[in-house]
């Protein structure tokens, strides 16, 4: 029988991922430090439990940690020998395989398993709501403020990302490879600010940040230091071009388009 280890079971993307594995009838093992299965990345002594009995897993790496491979590398041969065969790793649609962040861990999957999938999805529609950085300006200000200019991204909803990783995990076929996830359309911060506007009945404008005053801005609203400098270079991305792009994976590996950022919402405001 399938039994699947989800690992950020309490976040937006491992939420959706085993929600969607228990409808599917599949044995979800939900894991993290405030889920079902006590799992701390940091707790070597909390992985073999984890891992006891499951052939599947989806990993979401540990939050803000620059070298996650130094524990995650321990934990897959674990896995391994605990008999998982088939991978699935939540990393990002700018990091490679052997890049920074989950790279190094990218790079072993692939080597490791098998059967494997490595999902690089780009920014996540949920950024403006919840607890991130742009969610939190936006209830603030009504304002949500980057220094990406007039660059575009072409923003995923978590709800297409979970599906995509259910199809990894369950069909018979591995995917074996490292698709970026895309939304079906990029957008700029105003496009984004006016959807919103429209559908949330406030009026939410896009402040234009200078990227030396960016940290400063976020810091006074209550963003932790570091995340806060995290967005200057991701904004930096964001403005320079290289997001602007969509990709079929979405429809390809689920068989239905991926959400637009209208649609998603409408979902969330009008509800
Ligand atoms: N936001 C974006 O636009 C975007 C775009 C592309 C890729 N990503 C990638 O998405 C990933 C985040 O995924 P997500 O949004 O699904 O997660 P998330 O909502 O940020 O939640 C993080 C999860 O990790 C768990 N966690 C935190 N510390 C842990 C620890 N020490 N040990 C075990 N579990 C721990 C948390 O649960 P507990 O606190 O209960 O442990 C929570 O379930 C990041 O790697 C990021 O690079 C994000």
């Amino acid at each position: 029988m399938t039994s699947v280890l989800v690992t950020g079971a309490s976040g937006t993307t491992g939420s959706r991922v085993a929600a969607r594995l228990a409808e599917r009838g599949v044995t979800v093992r939900a894991a993290g430090r405030s889920s079902a299965t006590r799992f701390d990345w940091y707790a070597p002594d909390t992985h073999a439990a984890a891992l006891a009995g499951v052939d599947r897993m989806y990993l979401v790496p540990p939050p803000r940690d620059p070298a996650p491979q130094d524990v995650m590398l321990p934990f897959l041969d674990l896995a391994r020998t605990c008999g998982v065969r088939r991978a699935v790793l939540l990393s990002n649609s700018l990091v490679p395989a052997g890049g920074p962040m989950a790279g190094t861990v990218h790079q072993a999957i692939a080597e490791m398993f098998g059967e494997w999938a490595v999902l690089r999805p780009t920014w996540f529609m949920q950024n403006v709501i919840g607890g991130h950085a742009h969610a939190i300006g936006i209830r603030a200000t009504s304002a949500i403020a980057t220094s990406a200019g007039s660059g575009r991204a072409a923003f995923i909803d978590a709800g297409d990302i979970a599906r995509v990783a259910v199809e990894a995990l369950l069909a018979p076929e591995a995917v074996n490879a490292d698709p970026i996830l895309t939304g079906p359309e990029s957008l700029s911060y105003d496009e984004v600010a006016a959807i919103l506007t429209e559908t949330s009945g406030h009026v939410i404008t896009h402040t234009r940040l200078d990227p030396a005053e960016q940290p400063a801005y976020y810091e006074a609203l209550g963003v932790p230091a570091h995340t806060a400098r995290f967005l200057v270079g991701m904004d930096a991305v964001v403005a320079s071009g290289v997001e602007d792009r969509t990709t079929d994976v979405v429809r390809r590996i689920t068989g239905t388009p991926p959400r637009s950022f209208r649609d998603f919402a409408v979902a969330e405001f009008r509800s």
